[in-house]
């Protein structure tokens, strides 16, 4: 039988993923130390003996402790006798530090990565992770699932001559992948961060987007500056509306509003994080069943 073993963030998916999977929820006792260190222990061990376990938790909000809760579930797991471990950890924080962009930095996603190997994990399971690369810090047996295709796909309909564009280069593999799954014209802006004060520029490519639905596709949206500084651009130069569609909506401070300001028509989000923000502009979609179908594929395997 299959076992799965929920973190804190993300406990009400873990439990829809026990449907899918005809899986049992192990019960684990979380307790915090009067000093701040975090206690858990997983109350049925015996259930977990010889069984494949997946360890499902994400790591937004609270991205340390998340994580470090995370490693401890799958310690706890690997000794209490799990067969194979798979984390399922949709929003994977620290991605965006995947390289040394200045002298002197750590690369802080090959911290992430190697903390959830070397803590037991065999398998790790994400969601459009922000750089594939991060993916060999982990090793062998990896899967990025990307599901923002599907969301456009749940809303195509309701497009008139839509055009995917990503506000970045980097983002333009996702743009991309719309187009392939779904034919529709892609294209990116093309975006300059500062990288000491973090502030955000756009050039224009030149792009005939006049009339035409815009499907603006990101993995992340963090204080909306990206996604707002591309919407102005692109509303400027003749598009229709704005829809965003992004796989992590962290929304800091006022990353709404200025989304709303900059003229986006619609914000369509996966359900990835430990959070959900109510407003008119954010729509969640729920990926947990195609979750559901990849996990149970890996686990039959
Ligand atoms: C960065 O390269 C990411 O893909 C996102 O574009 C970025 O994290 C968005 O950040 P913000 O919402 O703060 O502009």
């Amino acid at each position: 039988m299959v076992v799965v073993v929920a973190g804190n963030n993300y406990v009400e998916e873990a439990k829809q993923l026990c449907k899918y999977l005809d899986a049992r929820l192990v019960n684990v006792k979380y307790r915090v130390f009067p000093d701040g260190e975090r206690y858990l222990r997983l109350m049925e061990p015996n259930t977990v003996s010889g069984e494949t376990v997946i360890v499902v938790n994400t790591l937004y909000p609270n991205q340390v402790d998340s994580l470090f809760e995370t490693t401890m579930l799958i310690n706890a797991a690997r000794r209490a006798g799990a067969s194979k471990i798979i984390a399922y950890i949709p929003y994977i924080a620290y991605s965006r530090q995947d390289k040394v962009f200045l002298p002197g930095e750590p690369v802080t996603a090959e911290v992430v990565m190697k903390l959830l190997r070397h803590s037991g994990a065999d398998c790790l399971v994400t969601v459009d992770i922000h750089s594939i690369h991060v993916l060999e810090f982990f090793g062998e047996c990896c899967k990025n699932l990307l599901v923002f295709d599907r969301i456009v796909e749940s809303i195509i309909d309701e497009l008139y001559n839509p055009i995917a564009i990503a506000p970045d280069v980097g983002a333009l593999h996702r743009a991309r992948y719309i187009h392939e799954k779904l034919g529709l014209e892609y294209d990116h802006l093309t975006k300059k961060r500062d990288r000491e004060t973090g502030e955000v520029s756009l050039e224009p490519k030149e792009l005939d987007v006049r009339d035409r639905d815009i499907v603006l596709v990101d993995d992340i949206i963090s204080t909306g500056g990206t996604i707002a500084k591309a919407s102005e651009t692109l509303l400027k130069q003749g598009a229709r509306r704005v829809v965003v569609v992004a796989s992590h909506g962290l929304l800091i401070g006022n990353a709404v509003e200025k989304m709303k300001k900059a003229g986006v028509y619609r914000v369509l989000l996966a359900n990835t994080l430990g959070i959900r923000f109510s407003d008119p502009l954010i729509e969640y979609v729920d990926i947990t069943p195609i979750i559901g179908r990849e996990l149970r594929d890996m686990v039959i395997e």
